[in-house]
């Protein structure tokens, strides 16, 4: 065999997944892809705010050579600088750009987090339903994915997590607005589960860390604000990007912030910055840094998503679908008429609508439909919803 072992099982295991994009592409390739209604896929709609363009067009004409140099491995300090000003003003402690590092994305922070803090056979704890990168990350550092359940509103159920958090435990990994529910985790539970965790820590000798991977934090509705885990807990560490919230994903650029507060941010800070060179990233793309540092605090329409999600919500509930309405991001996490959500995502197939099976995020039962889409997409998928959940009424 020419891949690696694990390489091959993982394939092998995700195959479905595969087959499902592969039955997408066919549909597309049968029917043509506007009358194929697909919510599979996490990519953003909205175009970037207009500044960034101009500040990217201004920023390459003014590039000299050294722009394009090799640079500090944690990026370029005016850049950490200006995010720790922004981070100051939206999170509360004082944040400085000694506890940034920039990365390729969130994608990128989080692999560079668990190579600074995983030893072999160290746990990773996460509520699930949860992204399904993050087992890949964990075991690319040696490390071991576990999750607890949420409750059915997709909350923290912090008793689960009580029970769930062992000797082993080297990090809690929460994702809030969460991909693919939607839910975002209020203040009080936070800071139940900082006490939980500090608790924890004492108990093991060892502290446990919390990880909040962020990169929907600014795509809220109804006035909600996501609060700062800084806030919650001590030895706390951010994950996040510019990927959703300005719409650029494929520009790989985002950023880990350490809580200023941590026991051993000094050694945090220099292993992340070791791991990000390590790891191949080596730093983050140039010309993004010096960007996104003038897009402090900017970010696409919200108020376009949050049209798109209650499009789609009121024509499910319509349809007779059941689910806890998102509070953030842009996904829906419905609850499947029958237990076998692979075989309801076939049937939605058969009316040429594209989701994923909630059993891919460790959340049998459910289905996700990302609405990021074209409003039309999701008015002219609602009869094809409709048509597959009266099979089951
Ligand atoms: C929850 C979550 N975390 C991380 C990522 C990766 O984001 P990035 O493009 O910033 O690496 C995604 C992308 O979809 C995501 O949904």
């Amino acid at each position: 065999m020419t891949v690696a072992r694990k390489i091959n099982e993982i394939m092998t295991r995700s195959s479905w997944i595969r087959k499902m994009f592969e039955e997408g592409a066919r549909l597309k390739a049968v029917h043509g892809a506007a009358n194929v209604f697909d919510f599979s896929l996490g990519n953003p709609s909205l175009p970037p705010p207009e500044k960034f363009n101009r500040i990217l067009r201004d920023t390459v004409d003014a590039c000299g050579l050294e722009d394009h140099c090799y640079m500090p491995q944690a990026g370029y300090p005016q850049v950490c600088a200006s995010i720790a000003a922004y981070l100051t003003e939206e999170q509360g402690p004082d944040i400085t750009c000694d506890e940034i590092i920039m990365t390729c994305g969130a994608a990128g922070a989080l692999n560079v987090i668990f190579k600074t803090l995983l030893d072999p056979g160290d746990e990773v704890l996460t509520p699930v339903p949860c992204f399904v990168e993050y087992r890949f990350y964990a075991d690319n550092h040696g490390g071991v994915l576990k999750t607890v359940n949420t409750r059915p509103d997709f909350t923290l159920d912090i008793d689960a997590l009580k029970d769930a958090i062992t000797a082993k435990t080297k990090a809690v990994l929460i994702n809030s607005p969460n991909n693919p529910t939607g839910q975002i985790y209020s203040k009080t539970s936070l800071d139940e589960l900082g006490r939980l965790i500090e608790q924890k820590s004492r108990e093991f000798g060892h502290i446990i860390y919390l990880v909040a991977d962020e990169p929907y934090r600014k795509i809220v509705f109804d006035g909600i604000r996501v609060p700062s885990i800084f806030r919650s807990y001590r030895e706390s560490i951010i994950a996040t990007s510019y990927s959703k919230d300005i719409s650029i994903p494929g520009e790989r650029i985002g950023f880990a912030a350490v809580n200023p507060a941590a026991s051993f941010k000094n050694e945090l800070m220099a292993g992340m910055t070791l791991s990000n060179r390590i790891l191949g990233f080596v730093n983050a793309p140039a010309l993004m840094q010096r960007v996104v540092a003038c897009m402090q605090g900017i970010s696409v329409d919200i108020d376009a998503y949050k049209r798109k999600r209650d499009l789609l919500c009121d024509g499910l509930v319509d349809a007779g679908y059941a689910f806890t309405k998102p509070s953030g991001a842009f996904y829906l996490f419905p609850q499947t008429p029958i237990a076998d959500d692979v075989a309801f995502v076939k049937d939605l197939q058969q009316e040429l609508i594209l989701v994923v099976p909630g059993s891919g995020f460790s959340g049998p039962g459910h289905f996700r439909v990302a609405f990021c889409v074209e409003d039309e997409t999701i008015v002219n998928a609602l009869p094809g919803f409709r048509k597959v959940m009266q099979k089951y009424k």
